[in-house]
C-alpha cells in the first residue's frame, strides 16, 4: 500500500531519563529510550504517525490483540560508528518482513514512509542512547497489533503500529546448550512459522522452560512431522560448520527468514566458504558431532547476533560437546559483521543506513 509522505507530529520529552541508565548493567529489553513512535490505522487508512515521550498507553480489556493474537513484531539494531555517526542495519529488510507477517495475519501493511522515515526521526531524537561499547547496540522493536475494542472472533478493523527502543548488551553471556526437540513443534506447514507473529514466541515458552529445567539454554526445533530435520534454534536460525562447509536448513514456510542469517551467508561467500542451504537431518548432525566433522555450530539472530553452541542434547542422556574455537568461522563472521556495523570495514553491500 503506497501513501504520500505523512505528516509526523513530534513531541520531545521534557525530562530525559538517559543520565539514570547504568549502561554497564543492562538487562535485555528492560530499559527504554526517551521516545516512541505510534501510528494507528482506522477507517481503512493509516493516520498521522506521532513521536512522543515513552509512556504507558491506555487500552480497553476488549483489545482485539489480547484475545485473538493478531500481532507481529520485528527486531533490529542501530549502531554507533567510529566516525560518531549512528547507523541502522538493513532496516528495509525489517520493513519488508514486518509486512510479510502483516499480510499473513490479515493486518494492513505499514507504509515505508511510516516505518523507515518514522524510525529515522525516532533514532535521530534518541541517538545519544545508542551505546558505543563492544557488543552493545540499540535494539529496536517495531510492532503491529489489532486494536479494535470488540471480542467477536473476526478480523480487527483498527490496528496500531509502534516502535520502542532499548539499549542492550550481549543477549547470551556465553555459548549455549541446545536440546533437540522431539515432542513439541514451533510451526507447521501452511502455518505462520515464517512470520514474526507474537504467538510463535509465546508458544515456545513452555517447551523452552522444560528444556531449561533439563539444563539446556535453548531448543533446536525440528520438523513437526517426524522430528527428523532441524529447523531453527530458539529464537535464532542455526548454522553448522561441517568440515569446511557452512550448512544451514533451507528456508520454508515454517522457518523465519533471518536478516542476520542472510547477511552471514553473504559474508561466508565473501570468505570463500562453500554454502549449503538444504535439509539437515538430526542424525547427520549427531554423526558429524561424534566423528569430529562438525567443527562448530552457532545460532544467528538480531538479538543474539552469532551465538556459539557448545552442546547439543540429542536426548537427555546423549549430550555431545561441540568445539567452540576462539578464531573459528563463527567468531570470524561475528567480527566481520561487527566491523561493518561500526564502520571499521567498508560497507560494500550497502547494508548500513546512516541517520545523520
Ligand atoms: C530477535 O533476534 O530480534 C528476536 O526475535 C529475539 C527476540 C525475541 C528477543
Amino acid at each position: 500500500m503506497q501513501q504520500n509522505k505523512p505528516e509526523m507530529k513530534i513531541t520531545r520529552t521534557e525530562k530525559s531519563t538517559l543520565s539514570h541508565v547504568d549502561f554497564d548493567n543492562l538487562t535485555f529489553g528492560k530499559t527504554f529510550t526517551d521516545h516512541m513512535l505510534i501510528c494507528t490505522y482506522k477507517n481503512g487508512a493509516w493516520q498521522e504517525p506521532e513521536i512522543k515521550p515513552y509512556q504507558k498507553v491506555e487500552m480497553p480489556l476488549s483489545l482485539h490483540a489480547l484475545h485473538y493474537g493478531q500481532a507481529a513484531f520485528e527486531g533490529m539494531k542501530a549502531y554507533k560508528q567510529i566516525d560518531g555517526n549512528v547507523a541502522l542495519f538493513r532496516p528495509e529488510e525489517n520493513w519488508k518482513r514486518l509486512n510479510r507477517s502483516a499480510v499473513r495475519l490479515l493486518m494492513p501493511e505499514v507504509p515505508k514512509e511510516v516505518f523507515i522515515d518514522g524510525l529515522v526521526e525516532l533514532i535521530k531524537l534518541d541517538q545519544n542512547w545508542v551505546p558505543s561499547k563492544p557488543d552493545m547496540s540499540l535494539y529496536i522493536r517495531p510492532f503491529i497489533f489489532s486494536s479494535s475494542d470488540f471480542i467477536a472472533a473476526r478480523p480487527s478493523e483498527e490496528y496500531t503500529f509502534a516502535i520502542i527502543c532499548s539499549p542492550v548488551s550481549a543477549y547470551y553471556s556465553g555459548a549455549v546448550k541446545v536440546k533437540v526437540e522431539r515432542e513439541f513443534s514451533r510451526s507447521a506447514h501452511g502455518g505462520i512459522g515464517f512470520t514474526k507473529a507474537a504467538g510463535n514466541y509465546g508458544g515456545a515458552f513452555y517447551p523452552t522452560e522444560k528444556a531449561k529445567q533439563q539444563g539446556f539454554t535453548q531448543i533446536l526445533w525440528t520438523d513437526p512431522k517426524n522430528h527428523e530435520f532441524i529447523e531453527e534454534s530458539g529464537t535464532m536460525n542455526v548454522m553448522f560448520i561441517i568440515d569446511n562447509t557452512m550448512v544451514t536448513p533451507a528456508l520454508s514456510d515454517r522457518i523465519l527468514a533471518g536478516i542476520t542469517r542472510a547477511s552471514i551467508l553473504s559474508l561466508g561467500k565473501e570468505m570463500g566458504m562453500e554454502i549449503q542451504e538444504r535439509s539437515v537431518s538430526v542424525s547427520e548432525i549427531e554423526e558429524a558431532a561424534k566423528n569430529g566433522s562438525l567443527k562448530e555450530a552457532f545460532g544467528m539472530g538480531t538479538a543474539a547476533v552469532v551465538s556459539m553452541i557448545s552442546h547439543i542434547g540429542f536426548d537427555t542422556d546423549n549430550v555431545v560437546e561441540i568445539p567452540v574455537p576462539e578464531k573459528g568461522i563463527g567468531a570470524q563472521i561475528k567480527k566481520r559483521l561487527n566491523a561493518i556495523r561500526t564502520g571499521e570495514s567498508p560497507d560494500v553491500n550497502g547494508w548500513m543506513l546512516k541517520i545523520n
